[in-house]
């Protein structure tokens, strides 16, 4: 007998091996870009802990999601930031409201050439930075949180929204929105379920990006980063109670629980890399302490690895131009 009797190097000789015998692709269409829109903005403004992400204004939010659909992504998904904010979050369910108008402007720009998806949740239009509404003790209410949900997701499907994401991580949400959108009239308007969402210290510039006015923190709702077989149960109710999709997030600090959640649903499975995961690597690399592109597209296959049939990221646009040139 020969030895060694197996070589696995022979399949990593050259680039083009390497490239055939991978088993995780990135494509565009796997890749979904969040994006952020601020209402009275006339130009894009930086948002300082996401270098190269911005606030959008309406009219260069549309120029994003016209180059998105260009690219080929996946989607886009929607944030937007309100001038004005109260206990109920009003701005959310007014069709006027800075995140509907966006939609409809994405919608008119892109017409059914790119997935318009919206974030489902009350926390950048509430005064309390909560992703519900309180009650007379200041706790989030959950029962009273899914008739502001149900209102939301109507208004959003009515702007031209073709996915609502609900992100609050309220017990029954997705039973909720459903519901409403049935009544409605909008049975085809999908919901991405943020099953499993944990209270997350990758969350931080995120809050910057939509100004968020939070104190305190969401561990009553968002899951304790110590539990794995929590999110299998989230995940479970969600498929239940009508999800299309399943999200887990963060995503790069719980791939365990993204295979796990991957093995266990006959949904497709999405996964936010979500505003810490990219700072952490834009800050490394700006020190020359890591190769920044290959960190990210390293990021990114393991994602897929994982489980995640789509990543959100705000990368993607960036990934999708690599992509097409052969460089990923
Ligand atoms: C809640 C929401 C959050 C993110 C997406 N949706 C913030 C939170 O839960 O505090 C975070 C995304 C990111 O960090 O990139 N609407």
């Amino acid at each position: 007998m020969p030895f060694p009797v197996e070589r696995p190097r022979r399949l990593r000789r050259t680039p083009a091996l390497r490239r055939l015998v991978a088993e995780t692709r990135l494509h565009p269409a796997g890749l979904v870009l969040p994006l952020f829109v601020r209402e009275g903005l006339s130009d894009p403004a930086p948002i300082t802990s996401l270098p190269g992400v911005v606030q959008h204004s309406r009219e260069s939010l549309r120029a994003a999601a016209a180059e998105a659909a260009y690219l080929g992504l996946g989607g886009v998904m929607l944030f937007a930031v309100p001038e004005v904010r109260d206990a109920e979050g009003s701005a959310a369910t007014d069709p006027d409201g800075i995140l509907n108008a966006a939609v409809a402007d994405v919608r008119a720009e892109v017409g059914d050439g790119l997935v318009v998806m919206a974030d489902l949740c009350l926390d950048e239009f509430t005064d309390h930075g909560h992703c519900g509404v309180l009650d007379e003790h200041g706790h989030v209410d959950n029962d009273a949180t899914l008739e502001r949900y149900a209102a939301m997701g109507i208004a959003l499907a009515e702007a031209g929204a073709d996915v609502v994401g609900t992100s609050g991580m309220m017990d029954g949400q997705v039973g909720a929105v459903r519901r409403a959108l049935d009544g409605a009239g909008h049975d085809q308007t999908v919901v991405l379920a943020y099953a499993a969402k944990y209270a997350s210290a990758l969350y931080g510039p995120f809050r910057e990006a939509v100004d968020s006015q939070l104190q305190g923190d969401r561990r009553t709702y968002q899951q304790d980063s110590a539990n794995r077989r929590e999110s299998l149960r989230e995940v479970r109710l969600d498929v239940e109670e009508g999800a299309d999709l399943v999200m887990v997030k963060p995503a790069g600090l719980y791939l365990d629980v993204l295979r796990e959640v991957a093995d266990s649903v006959d949904v497709p499975v999405a996964a936010y890399q979500v505003s810490g995961e990219y700072a952490m690597v834009e800050a490394a690399a700006e020190r020359g302490w890591i190769d920044r592109d290959r960190a990210i597209v390293e990021s990114l296959l393991s994602i897929h690895r994982a489980g995640a049939d789509i990543v959100l990221t705000y990368w993607a646009a960036e990934a999708a131009r690599w992509i097409a040139e052969g460089r990923a």
